[in-house]
């Protein structure tokens, strides 16, 4: 097979693009020289078709339904492994040994508290305000309080703005939790054993009984967030990060891309979308909203199905529903909810509409349902994903900020207003 693409332009002039292969047989043309040599841009709204960069950290098949983080299946992670080694596997490439996890438990556990005087941020901000608001405040503050770890090119204090993002994203999720519920904030009075544990604790209060089946499930759902290759927020953590501003700003900017309802915002909207659906007559309903998603005018769509790469049933959804089962049984709970999902489930699954167009549940349609398990509140969920994510975020920025061919992104754009006029 030949390693270039010819291509003949509308003027009859003919050039080659470069085609390259990835490890695991993707292919690419590389069209870096196409304006240079035809004055052609190319057109991809979206960016469908499109790749930025190269990457080593997720590969994902949108039509096998496949995802590994550095070559290790989620199925596999999510059995044999727990959050905190995910995390150094996306961000380093390579699970810790035994004293390398020590030494990062310990770096983070250094710097987990979060400076009393950033904390007061939340005291200018109303109780009502959207715990993401929360977020994305949180880490742009640490800019202000740890200026000494904010320049790119140092790589000593890209390390220490790691272990501080990782270290205090657990406080600022609990934190924003708390101040949404008008009630005082503590940290753990022992050292917390997993980042689920952490959360229930600093949510719920030090007395928390933290049930070992419930902080597995909550490890799993971490490990399901870490990464997703080039998603919308981790593309924004790229592209602010490449006009070399610093880690906490770019992680900032990537909480405000999650927050939208097209990508981790979803989880939140799937619960409230099965609670109107639930209210509007439950399964008997379900026809009706399938008949909103399928006609364009309504403004409405299935919240937690589509994606833009899987044209297969998300992997992550497959284990996330299985844990919903699991927890459910666990805590004995009945949720009406589950049964409206499942059925809305089958009957989009079974609806041409739906199955044409490649439209499977995907990350965020059971998510939820787990979470109300737990007594978490819907605006809780998008932070949680923010919290599984922030690795995945940190590990494309680190990865790009390393690359000694890396440029500042700068897309070009087919200009269709006003040609020159005179006033
Ligand atoms: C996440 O990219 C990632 O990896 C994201 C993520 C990650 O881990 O980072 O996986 C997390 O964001 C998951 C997605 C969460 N969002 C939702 O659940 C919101 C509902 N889904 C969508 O709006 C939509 O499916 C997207 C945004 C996820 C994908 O949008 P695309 O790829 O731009 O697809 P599209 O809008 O072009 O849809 C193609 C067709 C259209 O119909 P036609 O024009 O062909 O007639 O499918 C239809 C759409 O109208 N469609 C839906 C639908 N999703 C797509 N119709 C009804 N309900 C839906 N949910």
């Amino acid at each position: 097979m030949s390693d270039v693409a010819k291509l003949t332009m509308p003027d009859g002039k003919e050039i080659t693009l470069p085609a390259y292969t990835g490890t695991e047989q993707e292919k690419c043309l590389d069209i870096s020289a196409l304006r240079k040599e035809t004055g052609y841009v190319t057109f991809d709204p979206g960016f469908g078709n499109t790749c930025p960069s190269k990457s080593s950290i997720t590969f994902l098949n949108g039509e096998a339904g496949i995802l590994r983080y550095r070559g290790y299946s989620i199925e596999d992670l999510c059995e044999k492994s727990d959050f905190t080694s995910v995390m150094y596997l996306v961000i380093y490439g390579e699970l810790p040994s035994e004293a390398e996890l020590a030494e990062f438990n310990k770096n983070l556990a250094e710097h987990s508290k979060i400076k009393p005087q950033l904390l007061k941020l939340y005291e200018s901000l109303p109780q009502d305000t959207h715990p993401m608001v929360l977020v994305s405040t949180m880490l742009a503050g640490l800019s202000a309080h740890y200026p000494q770890f904010t320049n790119p090119h140092d790589t000593d204090q890209v390390e220490q703005a790691i272990f501080i993002a990782l270290g205090q994203i657990l406080p600022i999720v609990s934190s924003a939790y708390c101040h949404g519920k008008g009630k005082e904030f503590n940290y753990p009075s022992e050292p917390i054993s997993s980042y689920g544990s952490g959360l229930l604790k600093m949510m719920f209060g030090d007395d928390y009984e933290v049930d070992t089946d419930v902080e597995k499930i909550l490890d799993e759902l971490l490990i399901l967030h870490a990464d997703h290759e080039f998603n919308c927020s981790t593309s924004t953590a790229r592209i602010v990060g490449s006009s070399q501003a610093n880690l906490f700003a770019s992680l900032s900017a990537s909480v405000n891309a999650l927050w939208g309802p097209l990508h981790g915002g979803a989880n939140q909207k799937v619960i409230e979308m099965l609670e109107d659906i639930a209210n509007d007559g439950g399964v008997e309903a379900i026809d009706k909203y399938l008949a909103m998603a399928k006609d364009k005018t309504s403004g409405f769509r299935l919240m937690g199905f589509g994606h833009r790469v899987y044209k297969n049933y998300d992997p992550r959804a497959k284990i996330i529903k299985k844990t919903c089962d699991k927890v459910i049984e666990k805590l004995g709970v009945e949720d009406p909810l589950l049964a409206v999902a499942q059925k809305l489930e089958a009957a989009a699954l079974s609806d041409e509409y739906f199955t044409s167009r490649k439209l499977y549940p995907n990350v965020d349609f059971y998510s939820g349902i787990v979470y109300r398990a737990l007594n978490i509140p819907t605006e809780m969920y998008t932070p949680l994903f923010a919290l599984g994510r922030l690795c995945g975020w940190i590990a494309h920025w680190r990865e790009q900020n390393l690359d000694p061919h890396a440029r500042i992104g700068r897309p070009r754009q087919l200009y269709m207003g006003a040609t020159e006029r005179s006033l």
